[in-house]
């Protein structure tokens, strides 16, 4: 779904959190403890959304590429996605939050993908957050999952290829149904992508923030918002 207008505060705001190896490598400890306080920084943003008008959250939580990390990073973090999701769902549920998960939920393990579906499920009716974790997510992984589908749709003859255009293909999409970010946060001073969101960023504004993310505060995260309401977006058109 494109963004279609100018406004102060952002309704979809995207983020890329990065640097907790960065943060516990400075304190001499191992990247799982930067995962942890991540983790918390995690609860202190999503709470602070309403305040913030911020209706839409989407988080970065593990890229398709992070595979490539140590087996003991990897177990460590899946790990604490479960530890958080039974944590925090009690508190998500009745703060009216609705938690999505996108990616590929086909390499997660069973057991963790049974806690995502239990707190999508506890939380379909809410509706004063929208809070979406990117988990296992690459976006091009995305694009060609969705590109599969709508291949053995027009293979089966119910969709004709003429009939293919961007809005066809958004339906196929893990983010079908949702906003396209008006802005993506990275955090740690990268200026990438990553393989973020790339179809839904369109026409996304950026910030880089030094910060890295277990020190990202509500604060910080207030004064991004504020920036933002000073740019134009065009949207490739000119201005009137
Ligand atoms: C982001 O922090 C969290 C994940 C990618 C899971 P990093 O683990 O990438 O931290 P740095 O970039 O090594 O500091
Ligand atoms: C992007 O961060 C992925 C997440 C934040 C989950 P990375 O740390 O994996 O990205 P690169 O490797 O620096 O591009
Ligand atoms: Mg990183």
């Amino acid at each position: 779904m494109p963004a279609d207008e100018n406004r102060e505060v952002p309704e979809h705001v995207a983020i890329i959190m990065d640097g907790n190896g960065r943060w516990a490598a400075a304190r001499g400890r191992p990247r799982l403890f930067g995962h942890q306080a991540g983790a918390r920084r995690v609860s202190e943003i999503v709470a602070a959304c309403p305040g913030l008008g911020v209706r839409y959250l989407t988080i970065f939580a593990f890229s398709t590429e992070n595979w490539k990390r140590s087996r003991a990073e990897v177990s460590g973090l899946m790990a604490l996605f479960r530890r958080y999701i039974v944590k925090e769902a009690q508190r998500l549920t009745v703060n009216g939050v609705r938690v999505r998960f996108i990616g590929d939920r086909t390499r997660l393990d069973p057991a963790l993908v049974r806690h995502m579906d239990t707190l999508e499920t506890l939380t379909r009716d809410n509706d004063q957050v929208h809070l979406t974790v990117a988990l296992n997510y690459g976006g091009r992984d995305e694009i060609a999952r969705a590109t599969r589908r709508l291949a053995a749709e027009v293979a089966a003859g119910r969709v004709d290829p003429g009939d293919i255009d961007a809005c066809r293909v958004e339906r196929y999409l893990d983010t079908h149904g949702l906003p396209d970010p008006d802005l993506v946060i990275r955090t740690s001073g990268e200026a990438r992508v990553s393989n973020f969101l790339l179809w839904q960023s369109a026409y996304a504004e950026y910030e880089f923030v030094e910060t890295l993310w277990p020190d990202f505060t509500a604060e910080k995260f207030a004064e991004v918002l504020a920036g933002f309401g000073k740019r134009e977006r065009r949207f490739g058109a000119v201005r009137a």
